[in-house]
């Protein structure tokens, strides 16, 4: 059978480096920008605790240092990170489930200066709504698509005919008073023992009210909730159809390295051939 990641790049597609910043893991990995799949292994390091700035840029080094052991990674090569937080303009704004002292540091200056090469830095859930819409559960669909990613957290990300609405932050709204997040995230369920049932009932609620403010065409649920759907979908409500992502959980790498290369379009193109032919050399070697 061939691995996830030998499904790799033929010289013409073009490849980028996506990194995911979680509250558990640092994970990083070579992508298909045209396809999406994995164009090297994917390295994941435990996230430092405390999960401070510098102690991440760190880790971010390790992880990229190890991928760079088995495949070239030329200077203009689109590299991108994703981190659970509101970022403008490479800032980090908001920091709920990492450490605080994140808030006004830019992620972008940071990791460019650990890795000493250009890095664009996003929302992790917006990089997985990209992923997810251009290239995996909701690849065709047109209009809005709304992706919620539940795990640790609950992290949105909004598309509108493809063009990106970033930081949306819907898992921060109120639902009688208190935050989506701290009541419906995979982590507040298992807090609070709800079952799956209970948990659809309120999470319905939930729906109802995004699906009042955007009213999307689609609806695509990622994070470790979505890979047992099948535990709850009789009981979930909405007008939209919801599907589960397709790439679980390495639509944050795929989606951060689709954003570098939106950001840095020329420098993605004049990296095509170099990656490319080493992500295909090292998915030979994964199979
Ligand atoms: C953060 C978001 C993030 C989400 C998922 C939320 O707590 O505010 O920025 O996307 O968690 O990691």
């Amino acid at each position: 059978m061939r691995s996830y990641a030998s499904a790799v790049a033929t010289k013409a597609d073009r490849v980028g480096l996506g990194i995911d910043i979680g509250g558990t893991g640092v994970k990083a990995a070579l992508v298909n920008l045209t396809t999406g799949a994995l164009a090297s292994k994917r390295v994941r390091v435990v996230t430092p605790k405390p999960s401070t700035p510098d102690a991440v840029a760190q880790t971010v080094k390790q992880v990229v240092d190890t991928i760079a052991v088995d495949n070239a990674l030329p200077a203009d090569l689109p590299v991108g990170a994703g981190l659970p937080g509101v970022i403008k303009r490479g800032q980090v704004m908001t920091a709920a489930n990492i450490d605080k002292s994140w808030i006004g540091v830019s992620a972008a200056v940071l990791f460019s200066e650990a890795l000493g090469r250009g890095v664009v830095a996003v929302n992790d859930a917006d990089a997985a709504a990209i992923a997810e819409a251009r290239l995996g559960a909701g690849k065709g669909a047109t209009g809005t698509v709304l992706l919620l990613t539940i795990g640790t957290g609950i992290g949105s990300g909004l598309l509108v005919d493809g063009q990106l609405v970033p930081n949306t932050e819907f898992g921060h709204i109120e639902i009688k008073g208190r935050d989506a997040e701290h009541q419906l995230s995979g982590v507040a369920r298992e807090r609070r023992g709800l079952r799956w049932k209970a948990w659809a009932q309120e999470f319905n609620v939930y729906l109802a009210h995004l699906e009042g403010y955007v009213w999307p065409d689609l609806i695509i649920l990622g994070g470790g909730v979505s890979k047992v759907l099948d535990k709850y979908r009789e009981y979930l409500k909405s007008t939209a159809p919801i599907v589960p992502a397709q790439f679980l959980n390495v639509a944050g790498i795929i989606g951060a390295a689709l954003a570098a290369a939106d950001a840095h379009p020329i420098a993605s193109r004049a990296a095509r051939t170099t990656a490319a032919a080493s992500a295909g050399a090292s998915g030979a070697a994964n199979r």
